[in-house]
Parts: structure tokens; C-alpha cells; sequence
């Protein structure tokens, strides 16, 4: 197993990556790397010539109040599945490498989509997420950039980011990880006790109980996942959307895709949740996208 060449600075990192070939492949993580990331940085490798992780707490996309300080950090773990996985470099920089004149005045804005649903519980984020990105894909120069669908409504902003303002690199969305019983896979599940993750597992319950009233069209949907949601009094529910897939408006009548979210408060930890919805009839039955898990 060749060690994982581990970049803090800028010089550090732009010295490292003169020395990969090819078409290189970066997986952005905040560290508390689990399976899931373990799946971004398999299909990275699948797909590119050398693979580089970036390991950084962006402080920009935290509220106040919200878990910036208690995020789990676990930097010895996440190196040790990086180099297992064949990762070639991490970058791994502390805030002032990342923002040398502290907190930018000028960030990306994340438009009208990043003031919807997670955007408007938690204000700001997606401006803080995309000039993260943005500043990570200018140091790290890649090729293809790999973002997990759990956090689909964040991959849909990177992906117009990315064709709005000209980046040249290419998205690739890999399928949400998800723990026998089907909560999906965060860094936020170290958080739930026993009882919480009982009850956060009513997060996909409710998901797939959407799916599966498909036929029954958007509302029908929306009522069945409700439904799930609503048996489960350890839950606070922020929402439960239905939105088309391709363009992120409430799903209506003219849907084929569209793609249920959820986010939900248990016990002291914030989830968020999604899945696709085929609207389309295949075969007399509605179908979602295989997860993987
Ligand atoms: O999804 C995450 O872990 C973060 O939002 C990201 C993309 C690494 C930016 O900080």
C-alpha cells in the first residue's frame, strides 16, 4: 500500500500535484469519512488517473448555532481509509490557508435555488458551500469532481456553478450509502443515540413509502411519505418536498422524474434525506434509482 501524500498549504498542494499524471479526480469532504466517501474516492479511482481528497471544516457554510464546533474530527481514521483506498494526495488546510484575509467578503451566490428548502432553513450555506468549492476546484485543478446524491439539492447547485460560470471540470454524482435499515450514511449519524437513529431510519421509510404510492401521481406521493413522517413523534420535520429533477420546481402534472427530499430534526441532530421518483409508468410499476447499500 503506497502512503497517501498528505498537502496543508497551497505549496504544499501545487507541489504535489505536479507530480500526478493524467486525468486527475478530487473527492471534497469535511473529514468523519465513512463508506460513503469511501464510495466517491472507489469511483474516482475507477474513472481517473490519480485521486486527490480534500479534507476542510469550511467554517463559511456553518451558522451560528449550528454543529461547526462539535463536527467530529478524526483526522488519523480518514488518512488511514485514504491511503486503503488508494488515495493519492489529501489536502488537508486549516481555515487561514483556505481564507488568508479571514471569512471572504465576495462569495459565490447560489441564486434562487440556494434560498429554497435546505436554503431557507439554513440561510447562507449554499454561498458558503459553492465559494468552498469553487476555491477547492481552482487549487486542486481536476478533471472530474465526485459529490455524493444524499446531498443532492448541494450537487445540483455545484452543477450549475460549475456550467453557469465556465468551470472545466467535469460532476459526477454517485448514489447515496445507506446502513442496514436504511438511514442513509452522514458524518452527522456519530450524533443520534440508539432511540434517535430508531427513529431517523423513518427518514428512508418515509422516502420509500413515497415511491411506492408513485402511481398515485405527486400528491399521492407527498401524502404517503407524510404520512410515515407524522407516526414518528421523535421526528421535527423541516420538510418534505417533491420537486422535478431536471429543473428543481415543485413537481406537478408534467413530471417523469422528480426527486423527494426530507429534512428532519431528531434528538439534537439535524438529517436531511432524498430519493428519485419515476413518475413514468415502467412495466405498471413507479421505480426509484438504486442506492447503494
Ligand atoms: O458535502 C460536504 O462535505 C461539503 O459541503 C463540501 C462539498 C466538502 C464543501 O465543504
Amino acid at each position: 500500500m503506497t502512503a497517501t501524500v498528505v498537502a496543508r498549504s497551497r505549496d504544499e498542494l501545487a507541489a504535489a500535484r505536479t507530480q500526478l499524471r493524467g486525468r486527475l479526480a478530487v473527492v471534497m469532504t469535511m473529514g468523519a469519512l465513512h463508506e460513503g466517501h469511501a464510495q466517491l474516492v472507489r469511483a474516482a479511482r475507477a474513472q481517473a488517473d490519480a485521486v486527490v481528497v480534500t479534507i476542510f471544516l469550511n467554517p463559511l457554510q456553518f451558522a451560528a448555532g449550528e454543529d461547526l464546533d462539535r463536527y467530529p474530527k478524526t483526522f488519523e481514521t480518514d488518512l488511514a481509509i485514504c491511503t486503503r483506498e488508494g488515495v493519492d494526495l489529501v489536502f488537508a488546510p486549516t481555515p487561514d490557508v483556505i481564507y488568508p484575509n479571514g471569512e471572504p467578503d465576495v462569495r459565490v451566490a447560489a441564486g434562487r435555488l440556494g434560498d429554497r428548502l435546505e436554503g431557507e432553513h439554513r440561510p447562507g450555506h449554499f454561498d458558503g458551500v459553492l465559494t468552498v468549492v469553487a476555491k477547492l476546484l481552482h487549487l486542486t485543478a481536476p478533471d472530474l469532481a465526485y459529490f455524493g446524491e444524499k446531498d443532492a439539492q448541494q450537487l445540483a447547485l455545484i452543477s450549475q456553478m460549475v456550467r453557469d460560470l465556465d468551470f472545466p471540470v467535469d460532476v459526477v454524482a454517485v448514489p447515496t450509502v445507506r446502513e442496514e435499515g436504511g438511514l442513509a450514511l452522514s458524518s452527522r449519524n456519530t450524533y443520534l443515540t440508539d432511540s434517535d437513529r430508531s427513529a431517523a431510519r423513518s427518514l428512508n421509510r418515509a422516502l420509500q413509502a413515497g415511491v411506492g404510492a408513485a402511481a398515485e401521481g405527486a400528491a399521492g406521493t407527498l401524502a404517503a411519505a407524510a404520512a410515515v413522517l407524522e407516526a414518528e413523534p421523535a421526528l421535527s420535520v423541516d420538510y418534505l418536498a417533491l420537486v422535478d429533477d431536471d429543473t428543481w420546481e415543485d413537481a406537478g402534472a408534467g413530471t417523469a422524474k422528480g426527486r423527494l427530499l426530507v429534512a428532519a430534526r431528531v434528538g439534537t441532530t439535524r438529517l436531511i434525506d432524498n430519493v428519485s421518483v419515476t413518475f413514468a409508468e415502467t412495466g405498471g410499476r413507479s421505480t426509484s434509482a438504486p442506492d447503494v447499500g
